[in-house]
């Protein structure tokens, strides 16, 4: 079960943090994943780290945001690796992401969060989406957050207001492709340790009915599963996967 043999997986982000978990899991399972990132080194490490496990990767280097950035992109990979099958979007963090309340923000700070979040989904979806149909099978799978389902009050909303059009639009895409054999499917993750220090990690945990924040590979496990053939009646949702806390 879960098997991904031959199938060729797009990873946005993955040089690090949960898309490096999800492109490794990926791998695991037997799919050739390309690692997207705006940071050649941190890709290049990923797929270094890949191969050295005994999988196939390569390295993407792109801006999700700038379509014809996408396109060509998704063109070479394709010719090198075949058809992508399988597209996580997962780049979500702008670099030097700040918090802070929405009235001590002014416009022109909200467009990279709806950018990389909103048309970042977008573009690699309508570049890759058409394909998926033609040929009868896709998976599409979009890292949402908690911050896209709920409010919270700290100083996240340009953030969410892309996080939650990405929902939206995965709803809409889902229902548009169901009957072609591409699924899609949004995971809403709550508060993942990405190395964080122990001492704030500690405090927060405490937030999260199970103890612990969450980590790359339990979000990696669940790409798996939506990923894989046995997925192929799942879709349209919009999946919280965050250690118990209340999504509604
Ligand atoms: N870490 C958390 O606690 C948390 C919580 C909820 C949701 N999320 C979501 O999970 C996803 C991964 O988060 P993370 O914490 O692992 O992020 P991260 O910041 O650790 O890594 C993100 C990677 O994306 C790359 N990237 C940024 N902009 C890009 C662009 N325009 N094109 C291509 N690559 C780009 C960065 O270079 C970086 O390597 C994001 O969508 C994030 O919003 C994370």
């Amino acid at each position: 079960m879960f098997g991904l043999d031959g199938r060729i997986a797009l990873v946005t982000g993955a040089g690090q943090g949960v898309g490096a978990g999800i492109a490794r899991a990926l791998a695991a399972r037997g799919a050739v994943v390309a690692v997207n990132d705006l940071e050649r080194e941190r890709a290049t490490a990923v797929e270094t780290e890949i191969a050295a496990q005994g999988g196939r990767a390569r390295r993407a280097i792109f801006d999700v945001t700038d379509y014809d950035a996408v396109a060509a992109g998704i063109r070479a990979i394709e010719g090198d690796l075949g058809p992508i099958d399988v597209l996580v979007n997962n780049a979500g963090v702008p670099a030097g992401m700040d918090v802070r309340k929405f009235l001590d923000t002014e416009p022109d700070q909200w467009r990279r969060y709806v950018d990389l979040n909103l048309y970042g989904v977008m573009n690699c979806c309508r570049a890759t989406v058409g394909g998926m149909s033609e040929r009868g099978w896709g998976r599409v799978i979009t890292i949402s957050s908690g911050a896209g389902t709920i409010g919270m009050s700290f100083g996240v909303s340009p953030y969410a207001a892309g996080k939650g059009g990405a929902i939206s639009f995965m709803r809409h895409l889902a229902l548009e492709t169901a009957a072609s054999g591409v699924t899609a499917n949004t995971v809403a993750i709550g508060l993942i340790d990405n190395q964080l220090d122990p001492s704030v990690t500690a405090g927060l945990a405490k937030t999260i009915p199970t103890g612990r924040l969450g980590k790359p590979d339990d979000v990696a496990a669940l790409c798996v599963y939506l990923a894989s053939p046995e997925a192929s009646w799942m879709t349209g949702q919009t999946i919280n996967l965050n250690g118990g806390n209340p999504t509604s």
